[in-house]
């Protein structure tokens, strides 16, 4: 199984076929995190990528994060134990839910805020860190639960890479998690797309699996870019 434009979906089906087994709520730990997951929202232990980019994601005590694709709250909460002050932003109700319930059964609804929204939407203020777990293949979706996988021609990545420098503070940085099989297919180079919106771009950690390479991008704005005020 293919899509248009050639990349394997299999494996998406596969994570999408499991997640649409769930009809009723269900517990995971992670990290010594204990989640409770709604169905419809994406699980962080049924995949490599969450706790990747987690791994990869550097957060010191007192940081203000933002964690852009929430889903369970899973980036945020790890980035809350260690310390930060941290708004999590997703656009699915179930997956603010999700998240604003984990912050309390995980003793961290002090230092995080969730607010569901459109990417930057629901955001004010800027950040020291920004951590994005996006969508990560160029296909249709023709559910909700599906925009936790497919984004046609990346498009909400795209906004983000463009819409991002406005909310990192001086100093600040993102971090990124993308699949090679985009831009295998020349359809979506994410360190070229960054470097045209005018990010600085270090590749941080590849992970390699049979069908497809993820890695945890770092982005910064050059030293002495203009950081816009909000
Ligand atoms: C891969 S899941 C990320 C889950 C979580 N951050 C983690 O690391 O386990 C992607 C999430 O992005 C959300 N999403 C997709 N497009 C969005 C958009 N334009 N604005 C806000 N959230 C979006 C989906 O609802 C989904 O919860």
């Amino acid at each position: 199984m293919h899509g248009n434009d050639g990349i394997d979906l299999r494996p998406a089906q596969r994570l999408i076929d499991r997640h649409l087994a769930h009809t009723e709520p269900y517990q995971v730990e992670i990290d010594s995190l204990q989640l409770l997951m709604l169905p419809g929202v994406f699980c962080p232990t049924y995949t490599k990528t969450s706790t990747f980019l987690a791994e990869h994601t550097q957060v010191e005590p007192g940081e203000r994060v933002l964690d852009m694709f929430c889903g369970s709250g899973y980036q945020g909460l790890m980035a809350a134990r260690r310390g930060a002050s941290v708004l999590c932003v997703d656009w699915s109700a179930e997956a603010v839910s999700c998240a604003t319930t984990n912050a309390e059964r995980n003793g961290l609804a002090d230092r995080v805020v969730v607010r569901q929204g459109d990417l930057f939407a629901p955001v004010s203020g800027q950040f020291d860190v920004i951590i994005a777990n996006p969508p990560l293949l160029p296909i249709t979706p023709s559910s909700m639960f599906e925009t936790a996988v497919y984004d046609s021609a990346l498009a909400h990545s795209n906004r983000f890479l463009e819409e991002v420098r406005d909310y990192l503070a001086p100093g600040g940085r993102a971090y990124f998690l993308a699949s090679s099989a985009p831009k295998d297919q020349g359809l979506f180079d994410l360190g070229a797309e960054a470097r045209n919106c005018g990010l600085e771009v270090r590749s941080v950690a590849d992970r390699v699996l049979p069908y497809e390479t993820y890695t945890v991008f770092k982005l910064q704005l050059p030293v002495g870019a203009r950081v816009a005020r909000r």
